[in-house]
């Protein structure tokens, strides 16, 4: 059955939800699903923007057929040519055979590499700052690179005020009957969903996302329409905001994380007798998590959030214990910076780890060792309580600065 919702007198949601999906690119743990969004208009010429995964196409093409109800598809525009949005572009082709598809040369290239229909016959290739009319509607294209691909561009609707802005402003979480980010408890309900996929999915690329953000900023924006998630058209300057301040690499929260990894609890002990400490000096912002427990894109998406930030863990065959490893890797490789950080060690006969986690976060920018890496033999003792509590009083001037 279709399920097209009406945005605008002749704009209409034609995307669709998975909630069974486990793993988003196969990486991320999405308990809360996805929305593969898409959007179709009809105007003189019928323009849909972008498509969806290979999971909803079934539903999307009913949405599609049901939206146009017996008139063809004229455009397709690819603003991103990530098979999360693309997987169902040559059974559109089949079923439309006049639709040209609108799309920049790295688009159009990719398009080429992934299928093998002729796209050259249909190719509408486009510019950066070009438009495209479509009767009343006029489509100007504004390139995006590597947010989150090098092909990506968004397209603003001059006639509507929209912003389809293809990954950027999108959040993991599926749709549940309300459309619009005012309909549903975004702060509370979606805002930490919002993080971890920005972070995650283009959290590597702030400067281009910040770079983004300002041609943005020239248009006259009314709503946003992203690729995941709810729609935005209240409140627009606030999410912005959220994503100024990530791309930036500024802590979004002054507070204090704690990350560790504890083989046989000894570690875990030693940390959280720090965040007591920290605690009885005024800290109410704490929040710890075993990097075995909670998957590593949510520990990235935390670091990214936080301000101050300590990171504790065994030596183990003489290296960064595994889960820890897998952590740092990823900050690294989200070019993770800007902190106030601490290394705790752990070993029994041959401390390691805290030197290596010191040499991985000394080759990110801007990062502040709050104190020497404190080193723990097996288990904490009372000799050892000093240098915490030196620790919790830096944490403390970080988190108040
Ligand atoms: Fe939602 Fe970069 O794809």
């Amino acid at each position: 059955m279709q399920n097209i919702r009406r945005i605008t007198e002749d704009i209409f949601y034609v995307g669709a939800s998975d909630r069974r999906l486990a793993l988003f690119e196969n990486v991320y743990p999405i308990d809360r699903g996805v929305s593969y969004n898409s959007y179709i208009v009809l105007d003189d010429k019928t323009v849909l923007l972008d498509t969806v995964d290979h999971s909803v196409s079934r539903e999307f093409l009913e949405n599609v057929e049901a939206a146009l109800s017996g008139r063809a598809l004229d455009y397709l525009v690819v603003n991103h040519m990530e098979p999360d949005h693309c997987s169902v572009i040559a059974e559109l082709v089949l079923r439309y055979p006049g639709l040209k598809i609108v799309g920049n040369q790295k688009t159009i290239q990719m398009i080429k590499q992934f299928y093998s229909f002729d796209v050259d016959s249909r190719a509408h290739i486009v510019k950066d700052g070009d438009s495209l009319s479509s009767g009343k509607h006029t489509f100007t294209f504004v390139f995006a690179p590597m947010v989150h691909w090098p092909e990506v561009m968004v397209a603003f609707d001059s006639a509507s005020g929209i912003l389809f802005s293809a990954d950027a402003f999108g959040t993991f979480g599926a749709l549940s009957g309300n459309l619009y980010a005012d309909e549903v408890e975004f702060e509370k309900e979606w805002l930490d969903d919002a993080r971890w996929y920005y972070i995650n999915i283009v959290g590597k690329y702030g400067v281009q996302v910040t770079n983004t953000l300002k041609k943005a900023a020239a248009l006259p924006i009314k709503m946003i329409c992203p690729l995941h998630g709810p729609i935005w058209r209240e409140n627009i300057g606030w999410f912005i905001d959220k994503y100024s301040t990530w791309a930036g690499y500024v802590p979004e929260d002054k507070g204090l994380l704690i990350v560790y990894s504890s083989i046989y609890g000894n570690t875990a002990n030693a940390v959280d007798k720090l965040a007591a400490i920290a605690a009885d000096k005024g800290i109410r912002n704490i929040h710890m998590y075993d990097a075995s427990k909670t998957d590593v894109s949510v520990l990235v998406s935390e670091c990214f959030r936080y301000s101050t930030i300590v990171f504790a863990s065994p030596t183990y065959n003489a290296e960064i214990f595994p889960k820890m490893e897998a952590l740092i890797s990823e900050l690294k490789a989200h070019a993770f910076q800007n902190r106030d950080v601490a290394v705790i060690e752990n070993g029994t006969w041959a401390l390691s780890a805290g030197k290596k986690i010191t040499e991985a976060l000394e080759g990110m920018k801007n990062i502040r060792f709050l104190v020497p890496t404190i080193s723990v033999k097996s288990s904490l003792k009372d000799e050892g309580l000093p240098l915490l509590e030196e620790l919790a009083e830096k944490a403390v001037e970080s988190v108040n600065a």
